[in-house]
């Protein structure tokens, strides 16, 4: 077909990725004229494909691990929200003052945003156990004080990266409060949060364990239900969210952001906001 737009999804490993298959269903669903397509590239790659962007060579893509920090020195231009988490996972074209530019945006904040179910509206703000310290954490944790979380807590298998990731992300004027707890070490003394969040990959493959027990909030707590949310959505259920459950809280899969994070990359690379309905959901699971 003639002008057909081309769309990708680059990283690697790369060969997990649901994107071609969500994507390409909802072009076909509008009647676009496009494809969407994986590819497994090399860091030496990336200059390359934004190039390809700016010249239209190809439409845009999105950015999956382990790219999306390194991306950004090949962009033209970031988003703020992509500047506020320092990653990027999508890639544009855009014109600015005459002149084609290429941008990068990061979808993964409002999605994980707009699946958290955490609703607080308290004065004090709520509280979060983010476990991981990598680009995941970021977006997790700007979409979390969007929804008025103001005390954090990090806990990472290497303490520096979390470390690191709090005075990074982390501004001291804007928060109440933030700890970083050591990796195995520091269960007993763990304040009960609203939240827990698994932003590590542990948990894609089925032996996976977080070393982790949240069975102690249970007998210390018996009032409000603590979310697990777990970032991963293939296992559906993972180690993390097995526990959750047994233990009586409430546990929830990294579905629904994956489908809002696509749903607002293709909504910026078509201008048409596409449709999440029980057929996408189950898209997924076949
Ligand atoms: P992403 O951008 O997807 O967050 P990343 O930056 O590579 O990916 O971060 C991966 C996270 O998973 C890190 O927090 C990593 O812990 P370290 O900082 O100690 O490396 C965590 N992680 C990965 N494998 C792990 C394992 N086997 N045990 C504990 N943590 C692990």
């Amino acid at each position: 077909m003639n002008n057909m737009k081309k769309y990708l999804v680059i990283g690697n490993p790369i060969d997990h990725s649901l994107s071609p298959k969500l994507h390409n269903y909802w072009i076909k669903r509008n009647n676009l004229n496009a494809i969407f397509e994986k590819k497994l590239i090399e860091e030496k790659d990336l200059k390359g494909l934004c190039n390809d962007v700016r010249k239209g060579r190809i439409e845009g893509f999105n950015v999956t691990v382990p790219f999306k920090e390194k991306i950004i020195k090949y962009l033209d231009s970031c988003t703020e929200t992509a500047n506020a988490v320092k990653a990027v996972n999508t890639v544009y074209r855009k014109l600015k003052d005459g002149e084609h530019i290429v941008e990068g945006d990061n979808t993964d904040v409002s999605g994980f945003q707009r699946s958290c179910p955490l609703a607080n509206n308290s004065k004090r703000g709520a509280s979060a156990l983010i476990i991981g310290a990598g680009g995941a954490s970021k977006a997790v944790i700007l979409g979390l004080s969007n929804l008025n979380v103001k005390r954090f807590a990090i806990i990472n298998r290497t303490r520096e990266k979390a470390e690191n990731l709090m005075s990074q992300i982390i501004k001291p004027e804007s928060y109440r409060a933030h700890f970083v707890y050591e990796w195995c070490k520091d269960e007993e003394n763990m304040t009960k949060p609203d939240i827990v969040v698994n932003c590590t990959s542990l948990g894609l493959k089925e032996k996976d364990r977080i070393p982790l027990d949240f069975s102690k909030y249970k007998k210390r707590f018996f009032t409000k239900k603590i979310i697990f949310y777990d970032l991963i959505y293939n296992p559906e259920e993972t180690n993390f969210l097995y526990n959750a459950k047994k233990i009586g809280q409430k546990a929830i899969n990294g579905k629904m952001m994956f489908l809002y994070q696509a749903q607002k990359s293709f909504t910026i690379w078509h201008g048409v906001q596409p449709e999440i309905n029980q057929e996408v959901k189950d898209l997924l699971d076949d």
